[in-house]
């Protein structure tokens, strides 16, 4: 698949502010991943799978996480994104970091036997996240740990107060994610295939914020509304009409220092292969 038709086929784009935008979602949750990360033990040593990895922010971090003497391995499609992510890590000096081109839904991990895997806002956007889970079932060592970090209730995503158009582009969004063969609120099938393909869950968390203008997550719902409504008028999901009321809206809430806003609700999934 050529990589404008990989641009077409992922709904969300593969161009460069979609790589900026990703790079500003994964500031507003790193705390948040770090934390996880260490809870499950990811230290120097490790080697870990990045699936999905996009433009790699995530991966340059586990790098330095499992030092030299650990490895990871980025998985992506999107020729794009890897050339971003290889880019990051050159320049970070991570040379304990390889990455594949590979569509997850096409080609098997083979038997890597590797300590862990990494999985972020990639389900959502797969055909068979059945597949999935098996192909990383397949990649991990007995006792290996699956990590995800996957949206479970993307209806929380809200303005206070509320606002007509936002709330017609969050369903938007989550319709177009459908349309395109994902599932928005997918993490609610993880335990059930983790299960099937032979891995025990031993932790689900929530994660979700609600914040105001002064709180840095507020800049994920700026940056998400500016891109993914100029990405849903390109894909003719919503007119310049609808386009322009979710930008006057959003215009609103800015300037109402009293608003708040509730991000979509992910589960932090952590799985250990029997
Ligand atoms: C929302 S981005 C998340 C990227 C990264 N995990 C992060 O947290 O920043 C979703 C990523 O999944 C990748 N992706 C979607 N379907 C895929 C597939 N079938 N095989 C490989 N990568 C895929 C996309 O190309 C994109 O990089």
């Amino acid at each position: 698949m050529r990589e404008e038709e990989r641009e077409a086929d992922y709904v969300l784009g593969t161009h460069d502010d979609e790589v900026a935008r990703l790079g500003l979602q994964h500031r507003v949750w790193r705390n948040a991943v770090t934390e996880c990360w260490h809870r499950a033990g990811i230290t120097h040593g490790w080697r870990v799978i990045d699936v999905g990895a996009g433009p790699g922010y995530a991966t340059a971090d586990l790098a330095e996480i499992v030092g030299p003497t650990g490895a990871v391995l980025g998985i992506e499609r999107s020729a794009r994104f890897l050339e971003a992510a290889r880019e990051r890590c050159r320049r970070r000096g991570r040379d304990n970091v390889e990455f594949r081109e590979a569509d997850l839904m096409e080609v098997s991990l083979g038997q890597l036997r590797y300590d862990a895997s990494w999985c972020r806002w990639v389900a959502s956007f797969v055909s068979s996240p059945k597949k999935l889970v098996e192909n990383i079932a397949g990649a991990l060592r007995p006792g290996g740990l699956a990590i995800f970090h996957e949206y479970s209730d993307y209806e929380t995503f809200r303005f206070m107060p509320m606002k007509p158009a936002l709330e017609a582009f969050s369903r938007e969004v989550m319709a177009s994610w459908r349309a395109s063969g994902g599932e928005p609120n997918v993490a609610r099938e993880l335990p059930q295939l983790l299960t099937e393909a032979g891995f025990r869950v031993l932790e689900m968390i929530p994660r979700v914020r609600t914040v105001s203008q002064r709180d840095y997550t507020w800049q994920w719902p700026k940056s998400f509304i500016e891109i993914n409504i100029a990405r849903l008028e390109e894909l003719r999901r919503v007119t310049p009409e609808q386009a322009a009321d979710v930008r006057r809206e959003f215009a609103e809430v800015e300037a109402d220092s009293g608003a708040w806003f509730t991000t979509p609700m992910f589960l932090e999934i952590v799985a250990r292969k029997e």
